[in-house]
């Protein structure tokens, strides 16, 4: 894991998919905006509470600070974010105080405490996909998806929309990654075609 950076993540483009994605998702429902987390409070009509995510994840390490980023990590990975009556929960359970799990959640860019989609389409703005239209290929997501670029997600929680520099994969530009995948040659003509691909995937 590695500290956060502003410039965003260079990964290993061999993931290329040219809107054939190959990678597999887990298609886990992400709760819009998960209210609580504690067993004592639990409405079991909630539709949003995480108590028995909690619970199970609580099941798998030791009550002890040294668990923190497992957990942190376990979390990260079934809701794409870490929901603060989550944090809550961690902090009451491993008695720890709740700025600490926030000053090592905000220390890595793995870890996001904004609600996101259980995709993040990341749009690269680096050099050679700006000059081939990377500006215009994010407007028209932001249009399509109708949420602004690095905020929220759309109302089925299925995408999250993120700009980030060079992925380093400058040949395949305008390149777009979707989770782990790299889609080449993006464009207006054929966003449609991957946000069905991967609505479906
Ligand atoms: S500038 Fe977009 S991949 Fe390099």
């Amino acid at each position: 894991m590695s500290p956060k950076s502003k410039t965003g993540k260079r990964r290993d483009p061999g993931d290329v998919a040219a809107l054939e994605p190959t990678a597999g998702d887990t298609g886990a429902k992400v709760p819009a905006s998960p209210s609580k987390a504690t067993g004592d409070s639990c409405d079991p009509m909630d539709p949003v509470c995480i108590c028995d995510t909690m619970d199970e994840i609580f099941t798998h390490y030791p009550r002890e600070e040294a668990s923190l980023i497992m957990i942190l990590q376990e979390l990260q990975d079934r809701f794409n974010w870490l929901p603060d009556a989550a944090l809550e929960r961690i902090a009451e359970e491993l008695d720890i105080p709740k700025s600490r799990i926030l000053a090592v959640s905000t220390f890595y860019k793995s870890f996001s405490l904004d609600p996101r989609g259980r995709k993040v389409i990341k749009v690269c703005t680096g050099t050679a996909c700006h000059v081939r239209g990377a500006g215009m290929l994010l407007e028209e997501f932001e249009r399509v998806l109708d949420i602004p670029v690095g905020e929220g997600m759309t109302d089925d929680g299925t995408f999250s929309l993120e700009s980030v520099n060079c992925v380093g994969a400058c040949a395949m530009a305008p390149a777009v990654l979707v989770n782990d995948r790299y889609y080449a040659k993006v464009g207006p003509g054929n966003l449609g075609k991957l946000l069905t691909k991967e609505r479906e995937s």
